[in-house]
């Protein structure tokens, strides 16, 4: 069987840190293999050089005013969708469908629990102008089960992996959301159920989107 053609589009997830979104993306990429639709999955921060410094940073290996984490955050992006090796703006543009695992959002939500959040929306409007996703999906699931989640798995937490602090940035994620409510497409997914139950959720929706694409 050949490979189905979707109109190039990005769909992004969105959460505090272990709502599920590596988990949901995987179960994703497994049912968009079985459908053979094909795909590009990718993550911020980027896994290029920008994205390396930052990960130094929130593993505490290095440090950086929080003003400038969220420069650095910017610079990641940008150079994740403009890089002349695996840009996401041009593959979107070349009709890829991309998954992404955070974007602007987690930007929004994150870095304005220690700047003014329409400073973080302005510092991000190039990326927001270059390519908008065609979904932010997010999985919602309240700080104490993430982080029992987190720890439980894992054994050991970065910078931002604190339970006040998430409690914070989910309240800035809904904050977000309706502040661009007009501008942006938000689809919540309660992600406190069993994988295979948000997973379906997931489907729905972007099988909703691909469908307009596969019926054309
Ligand atoms: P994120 O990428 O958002 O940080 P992960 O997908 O890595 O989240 O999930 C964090 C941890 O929680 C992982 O160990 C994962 O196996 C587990 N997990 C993911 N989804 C669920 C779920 N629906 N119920 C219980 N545990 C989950
Ligand atoms: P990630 O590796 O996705 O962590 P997790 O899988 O636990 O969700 O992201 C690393 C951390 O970086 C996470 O705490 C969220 C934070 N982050 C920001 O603060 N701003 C951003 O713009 C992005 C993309 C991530």
């Amino acid at each position: 069987m050949e490979n189905k053609k979707t109109a190039g589009k990005l769909i992004v997830f969105e959460g505090i840190d272990g709502s599920g979104k590596s988990t949901q993306i995987e179960l994703l990429c497994q049912t968009l293999k079985e459908r053979k639709i094909p795909f590009y999955v990718t993550m911020e921060p980027s896994e290029r050089p920008i994205g390396s410094m930052i990960r130094q940073i929130l593993t505490g290996k290095a440090h950086a005013d929080p003003k400038v984490i969220a420069a650095l955050f910017t610079a990641d992006r940008l150079d994740h969708l403009l890089n002349e090796v695996n840009g996401i703006a041009r593959m979107v543009e070349e009709g890829m469908l991309v998954l992404m695992d955070r974007y602007y959002f987690s930007s929004y939500a994150y870095q304005s629990v220690d700047a003014p959040m329409d400073w973080v929306i302005q510092a991000n409007a190039l990326s927001a102008q270059t390519l908008r996703p065609a979904v932010n999906i997010f999985l919602d699931v309240d700080a104490e089960d993430a982080l029992e989640r987190i720890t439980k798995n894992r054994g050991r937490t970065e910078l931002f992996e604190e339970k006040e602090r998430l409690i914070q940035v989910r309240e800035r994620y809904m904050e977000a959301f309706e502040k661009l409510k007009d501008a942006e497409r938000v689809e919540m997914v309660d992600g406190s159920r069993e994988k295979d139950e948000i997973a379906k959720d997931v489907w729905g929706i972007v099988s909703a989107l691909l469908d307009r694409d596969l019926k054309s």
